[in-house]
């Protein structure tokens, strides 16, 4: 019996070395000391030992079980402890460590130019107002002295919803739905978006973006609108910037102008942007044809106006060398992560 113990203690020392996980340790703790562990079979064949025997076998049989119970307990604390140092080192956090690339969005080069404008125009005195995209013939066309069967419709490449109903051509409607509301003194410019009938190509496409302008009270004259032109053609883009009225025809102002800004990128001298013009066209002005004034009902003998429309993409693409309009539209991160607020 002496000798079992001996055997007994020794695997356990063996195995015990051996452990490295809780499970092992418990299968261990089962098979020395479980029900039908090693030392618990030995303590219970004690009975087949004489008598006097008895007592020193059952205090030698303790004394292994409770040495053998402080190694078990001390194996646990140990595997306890590093468990705990492991798991400490999974959840430490490194607060040196470079965080995940979050990717902070730009702003689209077209909110860029309008915003910019609509800083210039507010800082005069404009109100801001908004019109529908879907919009009636009416406002449209019919106010704006465009009759049906006028053929500045075609040139315009409408989109129908139906006889009634468009998509909106230009933003000179909201002229219309403007001064119907409004008594003058009026000064306002419309952003938004309108839709032309054409092929997408690098200077077209069927959804774009314009900014009218408008501006009705007494003695407005057209050294009001070249002075406004101005001031918004050097504060887009510096100081050097001047405007030039070539002579045109709308049927919503009378007299017309194209009007041409100072070349950005040669600044007058003559490049292959402009070609050698020094001169490029961006935007369509005039004084408020009288006879829309009346339809509009606005006494044209008491008032005159001044009123202008501009297309954003050609802003933006002036502003930041952009040449094929569609970068604006297709929406690609690589382009448009280049634009920050400035
Ligand atoms: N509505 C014209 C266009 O879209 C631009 C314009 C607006 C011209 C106001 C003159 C006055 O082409």
């Amino acid at each position: 019996m002496q000798e079992q113990l001996r055997r007994i203690q020794e695997e356990a020392a063996a195995q015990l070395a051996a452990i490295t996980d809780k499970s092992g340790l418990d299968a261990l703790k089962l098979k020395l000391l479980g029900k039908k562990g090693d030392l618990t079979l030995l303590r219970r064949s004690m009975g087949q030992l004489p008598a006097e025997e008895r007592p020193k076998a059952g205090q030698m049989i303790n004394e292994v079980v409770v040495a053998i119970t402080a190694q078990i307990e001390e194996m646990d604390a140990k595997l306890k402890k590093i468990e705990q140092e492991k798991k400490l080192a999974r959840e430490a956090i490194d607060v040196t460590e470079p965080r995940a690339h979050t990717p902070i969005g730009g702003v689209h080069p077209i909110a860029l130019v309008q915003d910019q404008m609509l800083k210039v125009f507010t800082s005069m005195g404009f109100d801001v107002v908004e019109g529908p995209e879907v919009e009636l013939d009416l406002y449209n066309f019919e106010l704006m002295n465009i009759p049906k069967n006028h053929p500045a419709r075609d040139a315009q490449d409408t989109f129908y919803i139906d006889e009634n109903i468009v998509l909106r051509t230009h933003t000179s409607p909201v002229q219309a739905r403007t001064m119907l509301t409004r008594k003058p003194p009026i000064r306002i410019v419309c952003p938004g978006r309108v839709y032309r009938a054409d092929e997408v190509d690098a200077t077209h496409s069927p959804v774009f973006h314009q900014m009218e302008g408008l501006v009705i009270d007494k003695d407005v004259t057209m050294a009001d609108l070249k002075g406004t032109l101005d001031a918004f053609a050097r504060t887009l883009f510096g100081d050097d910037m001047t405007t030039r009225f070539r002579p045109s025809f709308f049927p919503f102002t009378e007299p017309s102008a194209e009007v041409d800004l100072t070349c950005v990128n040669c600044h007058g001298k003559g490049c292959r942007v402009c070609k050698g013009t020094g001169w490029i066209e961006v935007l369509g002005a005039g004084m408020v044809n009288p006879k829309v004034l009346e339809m509009c009902g606005i006494d044209s003998k008491e008032y005159s106006g001044f009123a202008f429309g501009v297309g954003l993409e050609r802003i933006a693409m002036l502003r930041y060398g952009i040449t094929d309009m569609r970068a604006l539209f297709e929406g690609d991160v690589r382009f448009l992560s280049q634009f920050r607020d400035d």
